[in-house]
């Protein structure tokens, strides 16, 4: 199956306008994040320079677990798009006793996980180490609903997912280590 020219240049579109807006807005929150933490840039920059003497590259992000957790709590912190994208009952269900019937419009709230106070107590608090275990190894990141809902790979998350993460990632802490 080809694609028509058309759909190629709105496919191509839709990645421009859905990832350059959000992706620039992560990284403006992130500076501002790490300008008002000056101790997790360096605890960042210590990690970064145990693990390599170059920039840092997205293969060694499984090294990085304590960079890695700075990005998570950007995205969970700057609630870029809290109302992710509007979806719609593909069939009738009950969540929670309220009945959804098929063609209902659903608008996932995301700010209310990022801040319950349950999931992530003082969420107001820029806290990188809240994903960092006793052992040193980064857990729940997958509380942090910045692309949405659904499983990887599901047709309910922002499409490019593992690229706007890598994205994130190799930006902010080249970013960290020319600054810091
Ligand atoms: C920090 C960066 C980003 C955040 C927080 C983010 C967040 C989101 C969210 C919440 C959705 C709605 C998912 C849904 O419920 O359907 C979405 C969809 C989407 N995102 Fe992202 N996104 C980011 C970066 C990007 C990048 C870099 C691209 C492209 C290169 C991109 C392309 C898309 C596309 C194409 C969709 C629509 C998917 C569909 O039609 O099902 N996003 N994004």
């Amino acid at each position: 199956m080809y694609f028509k020219e058309t759909q190629v240049y709105h496919h191509i579109s839709e990645m421009f306008a859905a990832g350059t807006d959000t992706t620039a807005t992560a990284l403006r929150w992130a500076l501002l994040y790490l300008i008002h933490n000056p101790e997790v840039q360096e605890t960042m920059l210590t990690e970064i320079t145990q693990v390599t003497e170059g920039l840092p590259l997205i293969a060694d992000r499984d090294n990085m677990p304590y960079c890695a957790a700075v990005v998570t709590e950007v995205l969970r912190m700057s609630n870029i798009a809290p109302l992710s994208l509007p979806h719609v009952a593909s069939q009738d269900f009950t969540v929670a006793g309220y009945f959804i019937p098929k063609n209902t419009t659903l608008i996932p709230c995301l700010s209310s996980y990022t801040r319950d106070m349950d999931m992530f107590p003082n969420p107001d608090k820029f806290d990188p180490g809240r994903y960092i275990d006793s052992n040193g190894h980064l857990t729940g990141q997958d509380r942090v609903l910045a692309f949405s809902l659904g499983k990887n790979g599901a047709e309910t998350l922002c499409l490019p997912l593992t690229y706007s993460l890598n994205d994130s990632f190799d930006t902010l802490l080249t970013v960290c280590l020319i600054t810091v």
